[in-house]
């Protein structure tokens, strides 16, 4: 496939990309051109914090009265009690992933609750990574209520582990005690070191400005010079800390090299419930943090779910959630926010080859932008290239 006349990002420059057996090439034999009249051609988002397994759930007996995150999980936790099982799983997994690409996401990191003994969703979530074809699957094994609350949840993590899952999943926040909360941090380094992993965790999920178990997270990379991945999602106490408490903390951040996703849909709609007026955002300090250098990226979080009773599937429409949460609408911020769902995530995601040099997995959206703000403005529709092939739109 040859796309001719692309405008690229950042760049802004005009180019043609050459794509062949799936990767950019500095030729192809192939005969599909396609001109795109020098509209924006970026390379596919990224999407890096999840919950495939409870998307589309939703229905009249799991509404969340009080739209907390815990009464979400006590919802799942009757969900998972009385009707999930592989092939409904399978169903509604598919129908997200299916929406995800055709928005244009290529790499999706998913969370799966390993607290369930059989583990029967981590065991078919599995399968189906191993069948997907128009997207890089990664599973985060993710003790839902914590490590500790449970005499088996530590057991099923390793387990999960032993299956193949990519992330050692944490939610130190969720944990009965302070001291647990810290233990369970350790173990997911202990975890992570001795069976290779990367880690991926729900971290200081709550307003609660007193729960501030990222410093340990970021402190225990650089004392263990852990090699793999940290990702630290949610973050949204941070919005509560005090701001010499936030600055020193995310200096530390971005020392320890944590990637952090922020998911602004969900997060503006758990967050602030237990307080009056005004009422909180509950967003974590993204400007704060990209001032900082640190990487940052924007996730989807929930589809249709106990936690959130909407969401398209689109990056797009959390990255706006985003810009205006914080708010990140100068025209800097605005015009390179999309590197939040492009770059930012393709690196936390750990993709290699991503972009337009040669090398690069062939997976492009074509827009009908003429810049990077009309593509959140319009968001017009968009085609969609999976290692060269046109896998949505004409
Ligand atoms: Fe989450």
């Amino acid at each position: 496939m040859i796309l001719k006349n692309c405008l690229s990002y950042p760049n802004n420059d005009i180019i043609d990309i050459k794509i062949k057996d799936g990767f950019v090439s500095d030729d192809s034999d192939d005969d599909i051109i396609i001109d795109v009249g020098k509209n924006m051609v970026i390379p596919s988002f990224s999407e890096l914090h999840i919950h495939l397994d409870s998307a589309f759930i939703l229905d009249e007996d799991l509404e969340n009265k009080s739209g907390t995150l815990e009464e979400g999980i006590s919802l799942w936790d009757k969900y998972k009690k009385e009707k999930l099982n592989p092939s409904e799983l399978r169903g509604r997994v598919m129908k997200a992933i299916h929406l995800l690409e055709n928005n244009g996401v290529t790499r999706i990191r998913t969370n799966v609750d390993v607290s369930d003994p059989t583990l029967t969703a981590l065991k078919e979530m599995m399968r189906i990574k191993n069948e997907v074809k128009n997207v890089d699957l990664q599973i985060t094994a993710f003790p839902q209520h914590g490590l500790f609350t449970c005499t088996d949840n530590s057991e099923l993590l390793e387990k999960s582990l032993e299956l193949g899952a990519d992330n050692v999943g944490i939610a130190p926040h969720l944990e009965d005690t302070y001291e647990e909360g810290i233990k369970s941090i350790k173990t997911a380094y202990d975890l992570a070191e001795k069976y290779k992993k990367n880690i991926d965790g729900h971290i200081d999920e709550t307003d609660d400005p007193e729960s501030r178990f990222i410093e340990l997270l970021a402190k225990e990379r650089i004392k263990r010079n852990f090699k793999g991945s940290v990702s630290a999602g949610h973050l949204t106490a941070m919005h509560s800390y005090n701001n010499q408490y936030a600055n020193r903390v995310i200096g530390l951040i971005a020392r320890a090299g944590i990637d952090v996703i922020s998911n602004p849909l969900i997060n503006m709609h758990l967050q602030g419930r237990y307080d009056s007026y005004p009422r909180i955002r509950g967003v974590t300090r993204i400007r704060e943090m990209l001032d900082h250098g640190v990487n940052v990226s924007i996730g989807q979080d929930c589809i249709m779910d106990p936690w959130y009773p909407l969401g398209s599937g689109d990056p797009l429409d959390a990255l706006f959630m985003a810009l205006h949460a914080e708010p990140l609408m100068t025209p800097d911020l605005l015009e390179h926010s999309l590197n939040m769902i492009t770059y930012n995530a393709a690196m936390a995601f750990g993709a290699k080859n991503y972009g337009y040099s040669y090398g690069s997995q062939g997976d492009f959206i074509v827009t009908d932008a003429k810049n990077p703000v009309e593509i959140i403005q319009y968001r017009h529709s968009r085609k969609v290239i999976r290692k060269g092939f046109l896998i949505k739109g004409d």
